[in-house]
């Protein structure tokens, strides 16, 4: 028989039990910030129809270029693995009439995204988001400053302090094309001088040559012309309104003259996060956390009604990269163990039981009733650094008494089952 190929695929990773405390502390610190800013959470399948992102993200994007994993399903559906949650979000917000439950109406999400890209570091195939949307409201820059807070305290809250925002504003139908057409003229100028990407760029969308992370073109990009000199006073009243609530929050942005983002459902204002941080090996994490924007076009192309819309999302593998470069400690406060250990066949008839019993009253018990050597039992309570051991043997068990045992200093006392909880309460409070 062939040898069966236990790698996982290319770019997709398992989460081991080891790792499962930073997850933990992720899902607990977006689930208190999101209710204490009142989003409201929200989950759609990791499939979707493929029209749900061609449109919406555009078809000269990298991701509906090339990233996205399509299938044909048996009804000749083709669907993708999710690339990201935004589009996904406004289709259900659509499909279900979700504008009854408010109007902003804010939501949140995690899980899984996938996208077929190239692995290096910090990017994947298949990897998670945390997002925060607030759709169906007016085009009111005080959306944009929440979305940015919710996720600057998000951070804060896995202690990441310092977290650094790049913001631009990309303008909107009306100041973009100008924009755009002074930006072609440029390029046309040095255009023998860009990478083949970008003279693709060039003739689908001039926009995205400001997004080429090729170094040649990084350098061609600090001549181009930039977007907030050419906003109509409607973008322009908006930014500078956004970066007045960020002051007056006091958090901190740096304007990023050239960012565009890779999305083409993006308007106004677009971010992204970034940390300073090296890993223990000396490597520079300079991969953005998070990003997001506006997207006031969205609902419409989608077939909604025209209104505002803003969010953004972190990558959470990169989270979770910096919190382990800056050495921010997530183990939770261990609890004081308390190791079972049973020894004879008539004790063990009554232990499932009794643990159950122990459990129940909200004390941390652990067990390993499936070995009935002492010694293997003594063992596994040392590996637990449990502090005390309960044993039953078939006197106890005949008595309705158990042995406690003080793990540390190795005094025990045998007590009567009835005064068990109490007993433990006093020794571990
Ligand atoms: P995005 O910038 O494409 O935006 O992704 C958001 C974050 O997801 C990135 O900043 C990065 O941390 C992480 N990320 C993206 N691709 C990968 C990858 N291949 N491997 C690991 N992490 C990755 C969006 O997806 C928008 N939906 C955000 C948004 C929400 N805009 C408005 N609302």
């Amino acid at each position: 028989m062939a040898k069966l190929n236990l790698q996982t695929p290319k770019g997709m990773h398992d989460i081991l039990p080891q790792d499962q405390v930073w997850w933990d502390k992720i899902y607990k610190e977006l689930n208190s910030i999101a209710s204490s800013y009142h989003f409201l959470k929200i989950e759609t399948p990791a499939l979707e129809r493929a029209e749900v992102f061609e449109k919406s993200l555009g078809e000269t994007s990298d991701i509906v270029e090339k990233q996205m994993f399509v299938f044909k399903s048996g009804s000749g559906d083709r669907l993708v693995l999710r690339p990201e949650n935004t589009a996904s979000i406004v289709r259900a917000y659509l499909q279900h009439g979700l504008s009854h439950l408010g109007q902003p109406l804010k939501l949140f999400y995690s899980g899984q995204m996938f996208r077929k890209e190239q692995p290096q570091a910090g990017r994947f195939r298949q990897f998670h988001q945390a997002g925060f949307e607030i759709i169906g409201g007016d085009i009111d820059p005080v959306y944009d400053a929440q979305i940015i807070l919710a996720m600057f305290r998000f951070l804060e809250r896995l202690k990441i302090k310092n977290a650094v925002l790049n913001i631009n504003s990309i303008g909107c139908k009306i100041c973009r094309p100008g924009y755009r057409k002074k930006l072609v003229e440029y390029y046309k100028s040095i255009s023998s001088k860009s990478c083949g990407d970008c003279k693709r760029r060039f003739k689908e969308n001039p926009l995205r040559l400001l997004d080429c992370k090729n170094p040649q073109c990084q350098e061609l990009k600090s001549g181009a012309p930039i977007t907030l000199d050419n906003l109509c006073v409607i973008c322009s009243r908006h930014f500078k309104n956004v970066l007045e609530f960020l002051d007056e929050l006091r958090l901190p942005y740096r304007l990023d003259n050239h960012l565009v983002r890779g999305l083409d459902y993006y308007s106004k204002t677009v971010f992204e996060f970034f940390v300073d941080a090296e890993t223990e090996d000396g490597r520079k994490l300079d991969f953005a956390i998070g990003g997001g924007g506006r997207y006031d076009y969205l609902m419409e192309m989608m077939g909604g009604r025209s209104s505002g819309a803003v969010g953004g999302a972190f990558g959470l593998e990169r989270i979770i990269e910096i919190m382990k470069a800056l050495k921010i400690n997530v183990a939770p406060k261990a609890k004081p163990v308390i190791f079972f250990i049973h020894i004879s066949d008539a004790a063990k008839k009554k232990s499932l039981a009794l643990i159950e019993t122990i459990r129940n009253e909200g004390f941390e018990i652990m067990e390993s009733l499936g070995k009935d050597s002492l010694g293997a039992q003594l063992r596994s309570a040392d590996k637990e650094n449990a502090a005390y051991a309960l044993i039953f043997g078939q006197k106890e068990a005949f008595e309705d008494t158990i042995i406690v045992r003080d793990l540390k200093n190795g005094v025990q006392e045998t007590v009567p089952l009835k005064k068990l909880m109490n007993e433990l309460r006093k020794r571990l409070k």
